[in-house]
């Protein structure tokens, strides 16, 4: 049977040829330990697992959810934005919710893509804008984030003509892959720059809650003319550690999220009610339980980008997100580089060319797994001998 081209154009997942490679190395008897794939092995907040376990004696959540998510789901995100970034939102046309971010961002551009149709994508990035973008039989435009621009987009870079031909922009901020921030100055050009050309802009906003050093990261939102053409996706994933859980919203322009909830309630049939409960109670964390998680990740960060510049890497520690990405030396690719870390050390760390043709040239690590593993990596890492 001859599959649908789409499905023959879909890249392997990244995540895929690593897990072989570990596989691999286990069939040998070798442990490996690896800073690959970012899902928090911190568990979930107990107050949020209880919640659950009341929620799931509730008879009304064991039938099918609304598609845009109960009430007080939309109102709690309401009230989080509104505390945490001083942004009104109405939760009855202005918030759905979402299976995890990820559903929002790939079903997005069936909103706006139309066969042929562009959307400009940055490079490197999370591979699910540019997937999305293809199942919607849409082009993707890349735009280099370069380390030189603090891997922000420079909007002048950007051809006219293909300015005017662009129906979506993605932006995501912290960033994964790099770790960039993004200060409201630069989502400023952003909404000016899609103002300016009618295009849908979408931020995915996964990692504002993870962040260290006092760094406190804004939302696009906080653009007050934001809300005339953006959809901001957020994530319960990374904030609360509830990767399993599948927790996510969508927020913005009204006719947006409008769009959004028609095609999901085509395809989906919402989010489990009982979660969208947790989801209620993880909004809710206090400030002193995120900075006490996130603590936990600084001083993996610490240690790890020391570490990476003990062995002769050029690594900064990131204001944001779980990741540290750092340039290889010269005479590797990111892909040869990757396979000498696990062949001599047994370290899986992700090679930046997965993220996209600009990612060439780098390295992800993800700070996602126990100290101790952490600590055993750290001790391979500095077992490596730079040629
Ligand atoms: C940039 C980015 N967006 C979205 C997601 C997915 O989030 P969720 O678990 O809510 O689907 C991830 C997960 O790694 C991510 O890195």
């Amino acid at each position: 049977m001859k599959l649908a081209k789409r499905v023959q154009d879909l890249p392997p997942y990244l995540f895929v040829g690593i897990s072989k490679a570990i596989a691999k190395k286990k069939e040998q008897g070798i442990d490996v330990i690896s800073f690959g794939i970012g899902d928090p092995d911190i568990p979930t907040p107990k107050k949020v697992l209880d919640r659950l376990k009341k929620a799931s004696d509730v008879p009304a959540h064991h039938r099918y959810p609304e598609s845009e998510g109960l009430p007080e789901f939309r109102k709690a995100v309401a009230d989080f934005y509104k505390s945490r970034f001083g942004v009104d939102l109405d939760y009855n046309n202005e918030i759905i919710n979402l299976i995890g971010a990820k559903e929002g961002i790939a079903h997005a551009p069936l909103c706006f893509i139309d066969p042929g149709d562009k959307a400009l994508v940055p490079n490197p990035a999370y591979p699910v804008y540019e997937i999305g973008t293809m199942f919607a039989g849409g082009e993707t435009v890349y735009v280099d984030l370069l380390e030189k621009n603090n891997f922000l987009i420079d909007f002048t870079s950007i051809d006219t003509k293909l300015a005017k031909e662009a129906k979506m922009l993605w932006i995501n901020y912290p960033n994964n892959p790099t770790g960039a921030i993004a200060h409201l100055d630069f989502f400023n050009e952003a909404v000016e720059f899609c103002k300016e050309f009618d295009i849908a802009l979408m931020h995915d906003a996964c990692y504002t809650e993870v962040t260290y050093d006092d760094y406190v990261a804004p939302s696009l939102l906080q653009i007050p003319e934001a809300k005339d053409i953006s959809i901001e996706f957020h994530s319960l994933s990374k904030t609360a550690n509830m990767t399993g859980w599948r927790v996510g919203t969508a927020v913005g322009n009204p006719d947006l999220i409008n769009a959004l909830m028609r095609v999901k309630s085509n395809i989906d049939s919402g989010l489990s009610q009982a979660i969208q409960e947790m989801g209620i109670e993880a909004l809710s964390l206090s400030k002193d339980w995120i900075n006490a998680n996130n603590e936990i990740y600084k001083k993996r960060r610490d240690k790890v980008v020391t570490t990476l510049k003990e062995i002769g890497l050029d690594a900064n520690a990131p204001k944001a997100t779980l990741y540290i990405w750092t340039r290889i030396p010269n005479g590797y690719t990111s892909a040869s580089f990757t396979e000498k870390l696990l062949e001599e050390v047994n370290v899986v760390v992700t090679p930046g060319s997965g993220y996209g043709t600009a990612g060439e040239g780098y390295i992800r690590l993800s700070l996602t797994i126990p100290d101790e593993q952490i600590d055993e990596g750290l001790k391979r890492l500095s077992q490596f001998t730079l040629k």
